[in-house]
């Protein structure tokens, strides 16, 4: 049994700057060497900070532009190679919904154009059957079937995500890539869609890419999470286990920033030193080395590979494992090994910048506070 969808180290490079004659002169690394899969039925999250290169591998795996080097595949034939009707028939199986849905609704069509479009467009339903299934839709999305005569600009943030979630469903897709669907609402109105999407999975088998910045919206839809940075991902774990134990560096300072929402909860905030480096200049060896309070020589010059727990591989080579064989937590970190736990160890080096510090602190502290993880932060055990 196959993936349902297999991206294998996907490239893309966009022009940045071009000479006199037009040809490019720099280059946007948005995304350097992505791999992953999505299995039938599950929801793989993809998060990392604006601009890390999320989009593009939506965009990338959809086919709705081309990579510079890599391959996609779902349901195991090469996305790469279709030809222009074997497109369209792809584009029925995989959908994209985006942050902001009043840009992707047009203004100018009721819902009931908006949802009805697509059936006629993949002549899903007999033109008579058309109205029945558009309200069928409404009612699947939670909204009410009259709203069909209403334009997009009548409803709320929210309601809009709504539709916009029903003509992605409107053409039965397996796949829907969720890019940022709830950044853009208000808090109260996020778990209501989350919500929403859940169902929806549940009832009708769909897998998800949940693209997120924010990994506190992921930890309850996701199944598994693919931590991004700068082009390339640093992590990737079953949800459970990445917020339990995250190992990148990376991973732990974006878990960190998630607020605890018992105000009496401690967790210290790891605050990232320096700026996000460019994806046009990116830095040397690991992307990360720059901010990293963990850095040695050796990440400065060497491109870690994402390892795959006990397995020695890297993660592009465990593609393709039979569905419901657990997937190994894979690091992308020459000093994943090393690293302080939850019971907190000093870094080789022995440096110990304030940063590190909170760092430490975050993944030391459990709920009740310090006493019950037993150590401080350089692993002596804590005193009474
Ligand atoms: N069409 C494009 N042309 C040039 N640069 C682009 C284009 N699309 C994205 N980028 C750049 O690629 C990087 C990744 O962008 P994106 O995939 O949108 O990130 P994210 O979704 O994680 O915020 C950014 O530096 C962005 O500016
Ligand atoms: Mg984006």
């Amino acid at each position: 049994m196959t993936a349902l969808l297999e991206a294998e180290n996907l490239v893309k490079h966009f022009p940045a700057s071009r000479n006199l004659f037009g040809r490019p002169t720099s280059f946007v690394r948005a995304v350097d060497g992505v791999s992953f899969h999505v299995e039938a039925g599950e929801t793989l999250a993809l998060v990392g900070e604006s601009g890390c290169g999320k989009s593009t591998v939506s965009r990338l795996v959809l086919r709705l532009i081309e990579p510079d080097a890599g391959s996609v595949r779902f349901e195991g034939r090469d996305l790469l190679a279709l030809d222009a009707n074997e497109l369209r028939a792809f584009r029925r199986q995989a959908q994209i919904i985006f942050q902001d849905p009043y840009a992707s609704l047009n203004p100018r069509m009721t819902v009931g154009q908006i949802l009805g479009e697509p059936l006629a467009l993949h002549e899903l339903v007999p033109a008579n059957a058309r109205r029945a299934r558009v309200e069928e839709l409404l009612r699947l999305v939670g909204l009410e079937p009259r709203f069909a005569r209403r334009y997009p600009h009548e409803f709320s943030g929210g309601q809009r995500q709504r539709i916009a979630i029903a003509r992605a469903l409107a053409v039965e897709p397996k796949l829907i890539i969720c890019d940022e669907p709830v950044s853009a609402l208000d808090v109260s109105i996020r778990s209501q869609i989350l919500n929403l999407l859940h169902d929806l999975q549940e009832r009708l088998g769909l897998s998800y890419i949940f693209v997120s910045h924010d990994l506190a919206v992921v930890k309850h839809i996701a199944d598994r999470v693919a931590v991004m940075n700068l082009g390339g991902i640093v992590e990737t774990a079953e949800t459970q286990a990445l917020f339990a134990s995250p190992r990148h560096p990376y991973s732990r300072a974006l878990l960190s920033a998630i607020p605890v929402p018992k105000p009496q909860a401690r967790r210290a905030r790891m605050i990232l030193q320096g700026e996000m480096p460019s994806a046009l200049n990116p830095p040397s060896g690991c992307r990360f080395h720059t901010r990293c309070p963990f850095v040695v020589e050796r990440c400065r010059t060497e491109v870690p590979q994402l390892i795959a727990d006990g397995t020695g591989h890297a993660l592009g080579q465990s593609v393709g494992q039979p569905v419901g064989q657990p997937v190994g937590h894979a690091t992308a970190c020459h000093r994943a090994a090393e690293l302080p736990s939850a019971e907190g160890v000093v870094p080789a080096d022995g440096g110990f910048s304030p940063a590190l510090e909170k760092l430490v602190a975050a993944f030391s502290l459990s709920e009740e506070g310090p006493a019950a993880s037993g150590v401080d932060i350089v692993g002596r055990p804590a005193a009474v």
